[in-house]
């Protein structure tokens, strides 16, 4: 379906993001993981993390489901169920990345993990790499794409080091080394979000963070109980470009998550700038079970271009997209380095990116890791492909609401999977 975003004169109001899909997924797999019923509260409601609940429940755990209050009762850590056919993840990469490392311990059991045509163009050889150190039995198309077979052995505990920092992969390894045979211990070259290990502390696991690397120790049971879900960070975004973008514009976003590890946006649009006030988290050594949150007050105002380093990609990965379409409204060059990683996300993001915003009239860029863009104080408008990946979409509409002629998406509706109310909240904000 395609969408038409006219130019807007400002949003205004008041509004809550929707759950944070990272900690959705985790709160769903670790309740089904836990040993006692597990209280979800604010649990996304959206396709991703429904194919996440639809998977537990394939895999033996009991979900009930009242709007954004999810009890989920687990199997425990090592008595996942053998289910009758492959577990569809839809469209969830996080959920195709992490489930693996649970089901890799579940002994004498095999499990086969398929999704959308999507899902097919994701790769799995770097969960399958660690895991195959711990001993995993695993079979990939082509070695490396769904779907993706896991037949459950005895794992060992592992030290390694991962090449790519991705909370995804690091997640994987975490959730196997519950019930591995000793203490494993992961590194990431540069930090990613930390939700998985937050709430492991909070489900009475054995884990510890030094530095880059985290060391978890395999347990008998996880007692998790309750996890209260903030608002996402990553949809938030959307509606804090916009505000930022468009003149007359001032929003007020309640309960958002802010742990450090999903705020890099927040910090580069500050450094561009960009007024947003909010309590955010600093920096974190030791590891924390909180997830702390915030309201963010937004207004709109002049940018400046801006350099992003590999160290801060992690901490913004999704939601860079948005620094380039900022980039475009700033005074001087915006730059992004290290952000190779875009290329295998729901689309080529480095790619999608660049040719959009320069079908609107950008001047912009692509790198092998990134891109520059040269600010011109505004955007054309135009027509923008989404290539089927939600964010771009989202991208799409905020850049259409910003620009002088408006923006037709295609290739997507923009009420995507991760914010299902998107474009009816930016139609009110706009009102
Ligand atoms: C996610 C981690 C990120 C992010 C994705 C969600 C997660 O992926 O892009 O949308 O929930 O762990 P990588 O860890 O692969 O970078």
């Amino acid at each position: 379906m395609n969408m038409r975003f006219e130019p807007s004169k400002g949003l205004t109001g008041r509004l809550r993001a929707p759950g944070d899909k990272s900690i959705s997924h985790r709160a769903a797999l670790l309740g089904a993981m836990s040993s006692e019923p597990v209280h979800i509260d604010g649990y996304l409601q959206a396709a991703d993390t429904t194919s996440t609940l639809d998977a537990v429940r394939a895999l033996g755990a009991l979900v009930e489901i009242n709007g954004d209050q999810v009890v989920v009762r687990g199997t425990g850590l090592r008595e996942a169920r053998e289910p009758d056919g492959p577990i569809d993840v839809g469209n969830a990469g996080t959920l195709l990345r992490l489930l693996p490392g649970w089901l890799a311990a579940q002994e004498g059991r095999t499990f086969t993990l398929d999704g959308d045509e999507s899902i097919r163009r994701r790769p799995v050889d770097r969960i399958a790499a660690p895991l195959r150190q711990m001993g995993a039995q695993l079979t990939a198309r082509e070695d490396r794409f769904p779907p993706f077979e896991i037949r459950g052995s005895r794992l060992h505990a592992i030290s390694c080091e991962l090449e790519v920092a991705s909370a995804q992969i690091k997640s994987c390894v975490l959730l196997a080394a519950l019930a591995a045979d000793g203490a494993t211990t992961v590194g990431e070259p540069e930090r990613s979000r930390d939700h998985t290990e937050r709430m492991l502390l909070r489900a009475g696991a054995a884990i510890h963070r030094n530095g880059k690397h985290v060391t978890v120790v395999n347990a008998d049971e996880l007692l998790l109980e309750r996890v209260s879900v903030p608002g996402d960070p990553s949809s938030a975004a959307f509606m804090i470009a916009a505000g930022v973008l468009v003149p007359g514009s001032r929003l007020l976003i309640s309960g958002v998550g802010v742990n450090w590890t999903r705020t890099g946006f927040l910090r580069i649009l500050r450094r561009m700038q960009g007024i947003v006030l909010g309590d955010l988290e600093d920096e974190t050594g030791e590891l924390i079970a909180e997830e702390p949150v915030s309201d963010l007050d937004i207004a709109h105002g002049a940018l400046e271009g801006t350099v992003v380093e590999a160290e801060e990609v992690p901490l913004a990965i999704d939601e860079l997209p948005l620094v380039a379409l900022l980039g475009c409204f700033a005074e001087g060059e915006t730059v992004v380095h290290g952000a190779q990683e875009l290329r295998i996300k729901e689309s080529d993001r480095i790619a999608g990116v660049v040719d959009g915003l320069r079908g609107l009239g950008a001047d912009i860029e692509a790198s092998h890791d990134g891109f520059l863009v040269r600010g011109t104080g505004g955007l054309r408008g135009g027509t923008i492909d989404a290539l089927g990946d939600h964010r771009m979409a989202m991208m799409g509409a905020v850049a259409g609401l910003a620009s002088q002629e408006g923006v037709e998406v295609i290739g997507m509706d923009a009420a995507d999977v991760s914010y299902p109310s998107f474009v009816e909240d930016l139609a009110r904000l706009c009102s």
